[in-house]
């Protein structure tokens, strides 16, 4: 029923040049993949033309954040509207970086992601825990939570349309990714919780992805589990060649 579903987030990488360059290889490179979801989310600067060169492909485009208003003197900010009119369908909201360098609380999330769906765009919520909430036992807390309070308000056909991605942040960038079972019990943890907030039938076509380190060579086994959907990939999506390889690879894993 969930096609895996697979995004590169390009962090604060990537000229307009160079990412027109990347999304015309990756656009030959997958055109053949019919049966999984293929994101990509440049900077601001680069959305228009990445969403151009990727018109009529099987590739959706992703801003990396947003703003909660509609417009305003809220100078350096982009709204929903922008992005959207700008060719992007998703968005990412709460990443790990966001939330740890820009101040972004579960409060801004909320915002962010109601503010994500009035405007048509599918936000790509990120949830996760850092090392030391891990050591302390306390990560699923700390999930209930971020969902609790970041999707707090969401009506379950809402939910349904939206992505969540587990990224805990002691995997991020740091070449230690979650073990398959580490990420199979979030998920089926994070799946549970959603089921009981908003009925089985949303959670169910909610996509849920994996993210920190994943690789070519990691994300068959994170795809196995039941409950991974797909992956939100940093580093590995920077290169044609290592971001079709996991596109590729989520395909062959899923059954
Ligand atoms: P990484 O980043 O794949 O480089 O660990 C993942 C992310 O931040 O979404």
């Amino acid at each position: 029923m969930r096609i895996p579903f697979i995004a590169g987030n390009w962090k604060m990488f990537k000229t307009v040049h160079e990412a027109v360059v990347f999304v015309k290889e990756l656009r030959s490179a997958v055109k053949d993949v019919a049966d999984v979801e293929i994101v990509v989310a440049p900077p601001f600067t680069a959305v228009h033309a990445v969403a151009e060169a990727a018109r009529n492909s099987n590739i959706g485009v992703a801003a990396q954040d947003l703003y909660w208003e509609r417009e305003g003197a809220f100078t350096g900010e982009v709204s929903a509207a922008m992005i959207k009119e700008a060719g992007a369908e998703y968005v990412i909201v709460g990443h790990s970086e966001r939330r740890r360098l820009f101040g972004d609380t579960d409060a801004i999330v909320n915002r962010k992601t109601s503010a994500a769906i009035g405007a048509g765009l599918t936000p790509i919520v990120c949830i996760g825990e850092t090392l030391e909430e891990r050591e302390r036992n306390e990560t699923l807390a700390i999930l209930d939570r971020q969902i609790k309070d970041g999707l707090d308000g969401l009506g379950a056909p809402q939910l349904a349309d939206i992505v969540v991605a587990y990224e805990p942040v002691w995997a991020i960038g740091t070449g230690r990714t979650a073990t398959a079972a580490q990420a199979g019990e979030a998920h089926a943890h994070i799946r549970k919780r959603l089921r009981q907030w908003f009925g089985a039938d949303a959670a169910d076509r909610c996509h849920l992805l994996y993210g920190g380190s994943v690789k070519p060579d990691n994300i068959a086994e994170l795809v196995a589990e039941a409950d991974v959907d797909g992956a939100l990939v940093g580093g590995a999506s920077l290169d044609v060649k290592s971001f079709t390889e996991i596109v590729v690879r989520s395909r062959r894993a899923a059954v």
